[in-house]
């Protein structure tokens, strides 16, 4: 068991510490592929309560919300007030397909402009597929309604109508459309709709410089092809960039930044499998098709996704959520220089997430699933803690959050058999010449912390002695850790 375990340690630290795409290929068994911890310090906070699946939440300029309903309504929320938007277009409902994301146009407070996907019946063919539809919000009804893309062929599938919706810099509106069952004929044929990532103008006309404007029969609104099922979409903030993630089959979720043109491969290379357990392709990479920046194993079945820009949440700035269906939690994800570096869980139990978001106020608010919609607010208690800490070793701290938070944790706990802890820790607070020869050449082989074994490997980190000093007094006195006599510069120096 011992052995089990510290095994799939080692392949999480491998992961890790090597998380680009390239190098994850090694990892083919269902293994967990990289650590996944609790995030502590922050309660959830219920919003409203609802019984219905919202799938999608936006938020008008006085921070009320609004709220699409699968089943197909609108709602606006307001100071615990719920009203009904009225002159919905005709819904399809079938399997996953429904009245599905919602977005605002940039500047709707000028143009009121609402924009929905939902799967819709409309044109010849039994069954139905994701349409984009544009409408006015005025006075809680929906005015001139306007079809801006159909997908087809319908299909009476229930699977995959992709849907999610956003916003560029340059207000070209990105959709999804998932591969609605068919991942044979689909993502990698660009005369049909299904399995891709579109591109259209905030009036639904298709920009000339579309990637496949010029060929023919191609189906012209196509931007990215060879996707599975895109439910998770943002807009970088700092590169303007479009982030999807997708459902994959099992072990095959991915992370992408879409790019103008490319193939991401479904089902030709895939990291998953199918869910019966049988092989769908062997190639996890070929020639012209873009890798994954990430790719969940095991699958978490990702239903939306957001970047925090927000400064409200210590430590989360600049990482990702994602909604994690099937293991009911909302996922971070730590990122640096485009590589995974850490995943931790948010709001386990409470249900499964469908839509997660920054309003306006800063604040995540996350929508659950037949519970309504929560708001995620950093406990007060452990912050004022922080404040204190901040005050007395701030250079140290911002170093250690950079650089060592991700394995010894924010309370320096570490993850016990694997990151040995730093709070109250026997090997720190004793051995602090060895202590210091670790952080500035690294350490590996066996060692022993308030009596638990651990034989994994820091790497070297290219700190500098001034640097190193500030962070051994910040860990040296954080978390119940007392030391009075201070590591200088030349300390360092002489090790
Ligand atoms: C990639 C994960 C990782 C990162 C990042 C990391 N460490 Fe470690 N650290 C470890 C591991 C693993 C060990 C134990 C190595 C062994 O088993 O020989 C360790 C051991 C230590 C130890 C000695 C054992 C103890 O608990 O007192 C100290 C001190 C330490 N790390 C401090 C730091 C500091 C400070 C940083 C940031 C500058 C840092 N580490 C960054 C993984 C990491």
């Amino acid at each position: 068991m011992k052995n089990k375990f510290s095994i799939s340690i080692l392949l999480a630290i491998f992961i890790l510490n090597y998380s680009c795409a390239q190098d994850l290929k090694t990892l083919d068994e269902e293994n967990k592929n990289s650590i996944i911890t609790t995030e502590e310090n922050y309660e959830m906070e219920l919003v409203f309560e609802d019984e219905n699946i919202i799938w999608g939440i936006e938020f008008l300029n006085d921070n009320s919300i609004l709220a699409s309903v699968k089943s197909g309504s609108i709602y606006h929320y307001k100071n615990g007030v719920k009203t009904e938007i009225k002159d919905l277009p005709e819904i399809y409902f079938r399997g996953q397909g429904g009245l599905l994301d919602i977005a605002l146009h940039p500047e709707f407070k000028e143009n009121k402009w609402l924009y929905l996907s939902y799967a819709s019946e409309d044109i010849k063919g039994k069954g139905g597929n994701t349409t984009i539809a544009r409408a006015k919000l005025i006075d809680n009804s929906l005015v001139d309604l306007e079809v801006l893309y159909k997908g087809s062929p319908n299909s009476k599938k229930g699977q995959h109508f992709g849907s999610r919706m956003e916003f560029d810099n340059e207000n070209y509106l990105y959709f999804s459309i998932g591969d609605r069952g068919n991942r044979n004929v689909n993502p990698q044929d660009i005369t049909i709709d299904g399995g891709k990532i579109y591109r259209i103008k905030d009036d639904g006309t298709i920009p000339l410089d579309n990637p496949f404007y010029k060929e023919e029969n191609a189906k012209k609104a196509i931007y990215s092809y060879g996707h599975r099922n895109p439910q998770g979409m943002f807009k970088h903030p700092e590169t303007g960039e479009i982030w999807t993630n997708e459902h994959g089959p099992r072990g095959g979720d991915e992370i992408n930044i879409i790019k103008k043109g490319k193939n991401y491969g479904w089902p030709k290379i895939t990291y998953g499998i199918n869910y019966s357990g049988t092989t769908i392709t062997k190639d996890k990479s070929l020639p012209n098709m873009e890798q994954p920046l990430y790719y969940w194993l095991p699958s978490i079945a990702p239903s939306s996704f957001e970047y925090i820009s927000s400064e409200i949440y210590p430590g989360w700035k600049g990482s990702l959520l994602a909604g994690a269906l099937v293991f009911k939690y909302i996922e971070r994800v730590g990122i640096k220089d485009n590589k995974v570096i850490s995943r931790s869980k948010i709001a386990e139990g409470l249900g499964r997430p469908r839509d997660v978001k920054q309003g306006p106020d800063g604040y995540i608010y996350v929508s659950i699933e037949n519970k309504g919609v929560y708001k995620i607010v950093p406990s007060k208690k452990k912050n004022n803690l922080k404040i204190s800490e901040i005050n007395n070793y701030p250079i140290g701290k911002e170093l250690y959050e950079d650089f060592c938070m991700r394995c010894h944790m924010s309370d320096g706990k570490g993850v016990e058999g694997a990151y040995p802890p730093l709070a109250n820790a026997d090997y720190l607070l004793n051995k602090r010449i060895e202590s210091i020869k670790a952080i500035k050449y690294g350490l590996s082989g066996p060692i022993v912390v308030n009596g638990i074994n651990y034989n994994l490997n820091m790497e070297k980190m290219g700190l500098d002695n001034q640097e190193i000093a500030e962070i051994m007094n910040y860990i040296l006195n954080s978390w119940g850790n007392k030391t009075e006599k201070l590591v200088t510069e030349k300390e360092v120096d002489e090790v």
